[in-house]
Formats: C-alpha cells, structure tokens, sequence
C-alpha cells in the first residue's frame, strides 16, 4: 500500500479514467471548482483566485503544483494563517474531539480507541466494537457528519497528520469517515454488501472549505481512504466504476463555499442594470449585494451553495441549498 502523504494529481489521472475531472468539479456551478487563493497567480492569469481548477494546471509538467499544506514552504503558510486563518488540527485533538461525539452516541467512553494526552496518541482498541442495545451498525454508518471549514479534512480522514505529515496506518485512524468504514470492515464480508454500506457511509459525511487546493486535497484524501481500505479488506483494487462511483459522492459532500455567506466564494457583487429614463436617456442602477452590507446570510445576492440530500426518497437524491437547512426546511438532513 502507498504511504506517501501527497497524492499525486498525475497518478489520479493515469490510473483511475474521469476521476480528477468528478474531484474537479463543482456541483453547484456544473463548472469546475475554483482557485479561491492568489497562493499560485505567479504561474499565470489561469490561476488567478477566481479562475476554475482545470486538470491541465496541475497534471503533467505542473503535476508538482497542488501539495499538501505541510509541504508547503513556511512563508506559504505563514501567508495563509494570516489570510485564511488556516491552522491545521493535529490528529491527537482531532482524536480527543471526535471521541466526544462517540462517548455520546454509544453511552461509554473509549470505543474506538484510548487517549494518551500526554504524549500527544492514542491507543487503538482491537476488540470488535459493541453496539448499545437500542443501536446497529448501520445507525452508526447513517448517522450524519460535517466538518465545516474543512481545509484538507483531518476530522474526516486521517491518512496523515496534516500538521506533521505523519502517514497513519488504516488501523489506527481516527477520523469521522475512518470511524464508519471501520465499523463496515467489522461487520460486512460480502463484497456487494461492503460496497453499498461504504456508499452510505460516504453519503452520510459531509464538508465545506473555502481555498480550492485544500479542498481538492480533502476530496483526495477521501477518495484514497476508500481505496486504501478496499485494498485492505478484499486484498485487491476496487473496479473503476466504484472508484468513480465514491468520486460522484464525495464532489457532492465535499464543496467549495464561504461558510460565512452559504454561497461560492467571490459570487456576490454589484450587479448593474440598464434602463431608460422619462427622457429616453440610458441610466445604469447599481444595486450591492443586501446581504454584504448587512451582514444577513440570507439576502446575498451570490451563487447559494447545493448540496444533496440522499435520504430523499428518489433514487438519486435530492438537491437542496445549504442555506435552507439553517431555516429548517429540511428536516430530513437537519435532524430526525
Ligand atoms: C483553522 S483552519 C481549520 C482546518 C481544519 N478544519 C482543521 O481543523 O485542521 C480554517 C480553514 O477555514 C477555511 N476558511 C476560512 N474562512 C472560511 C469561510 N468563510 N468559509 C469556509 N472556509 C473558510 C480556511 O481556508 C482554512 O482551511
């Protein structure tokens, strides 16, 4: 199994047909996600902050361009905090902090694994893990997750510690998603059935980030994780429809937004109209974005983010805007 932290644009696209494009791509939009970040304006207009990701700007030559942000120089990530006060968690906290949500929905503490806050681990329990009486696997695997401002995603997977870049092997992992594949690995053989309960698994773990390199690189690393452990569970690589399949998932689940607006980054702004006056003259109306000014989620006059909710009844899910759920208009995502 590969342990390299950075998984390489160029490899997604030899190995694995269409993939990088579905990782690309925005939902919202149908476009491709875009930059977000003047980080990489040096190499060219097609990267400014507003431009999309296309495959070509970072596959081939540019195969290097897209890293993971340990592997970014110091003044980078300087710049970054400073910018998008991006400061990673390391794997220890995120540890601590997802076993809250598991001391509460099993009842008992350490199911997963034992905190060693001294020494910045955990122990991993290798027992089988026991359910609560009123509670099956498959609640756990439904049961939803979101990692809001997401950057590469260190509460959902731990493949590495984002902030060391130590990799970490399946069996020891500790994010929300690492969490419900494992309990899957525990209690499914069957290899159709171990697909579709992974599918749930995927479909019930969601995420947002602003920065478009971070969030391509959480998408990776979710994609990865699906692998690795298929790797892991049947001893053999998964076919390329499965693989494209979780790609489909995790473009919906894992989306670019400004957390702070509900909607894609950069889209709001003055919209001009033209008309014609009493005098038969040309006037432009500027109109601002409402919700710009006074700060109401709820009146931008941007792209409002979609998201999907898949326990719809239709076969394909349903597309909502994830502004309408902090309204409770959906109460089928927003809690039973
Ligand atoms: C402190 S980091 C946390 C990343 C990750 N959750 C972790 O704990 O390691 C903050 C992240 O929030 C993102 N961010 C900042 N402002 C945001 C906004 N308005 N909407 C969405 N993401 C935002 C940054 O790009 C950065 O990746």
């Amino acid at each position: 199994m590969r342990t390299e932290i950075d998984i390489l644009e160029n490899e997604i696209l030899e190995k694995y047909p269409e993939v990088l494009d579905i990782l690309l791509r925005d939902q919202t939009t149908q476009k491709n996600i875009i930059w977000a970040t003047n980080n990489y304006e040096y190499f060219g207009e097609s990267y400014l902050e507003s431009k999309q990701i296309e495959s070509e700007l970072i596959t081939g030559v540019n195969g290097d361009v897209i890293m993971p942000r340990v592997q970014k120089d110091q003044i980078l990530q300087q710049s970054r905090i400073k910018n998008m006060a991006e400061v990673f968690t390391p794997s220890w906290i995120c540890n601590a902090q997802n076993n809250l949500i598991d001391n509460a929905w099993f009842e008992r503490k350490n199911v997963f694994n034992k905190e060693i806050p001294n020494q910045k681990k955990w122990k991993t329990n290798q027992e089988r893990v026991e359910f609560p009486k009123n509670k099956s696997w498959r609640d756990y695997v439904n049961d939803k997750r979101l990692e809001i401002s997401c950057g590469e995603a260190p509460y959902i997977t731990s493949r590495y510690d984002t902030t060391t870049g130590k990799f970490i092997e399946i069996k020891n992992r500790i994010g929300l998603l690492d969490r419900k594949l494992r309990i899957i690995n525990e209690n499914v053989d069957d290899l159709n059935e171990w697909n579709e309960a992974t599918k749930s698994a995927y479909k019930n773990t969601y995420a947002y980030e602003w920065q478009g390199d971070s969030l391509l690189l959480a998408r990776e690393s979710m994609l990865f994780t699906y692998i690795e452990n298929y790797q892991y569970k049947f001893k053999k690589e998964p076919l390329i429809k499965s693989i494209q399949d979780i790609a489909e998932i995790i473009s919906w689940n894992v989306w670019q937004m400004d957390g702070l607006k509900g909607v894609i980054p950069f889209s709001c702004g003055e919209i001009k109209t033209k008309k014609v006056n009493l005098f038969g003259e040309e006037e432009t109306d500027n109109s601002f974005c409402k919700g710009c000014l006074n700060g109401n989620i709820f009146e931008h006059n941007g792209i409002y983010c979609l998201i999907m909710d898949w326990s719809s009844t239709g076969l394909k899910g349903k597309k909502i805007k994830f502004i309408d759920l902090l309204q409770n208009k959906h109460q089928s995502i927003n809690g039973k």
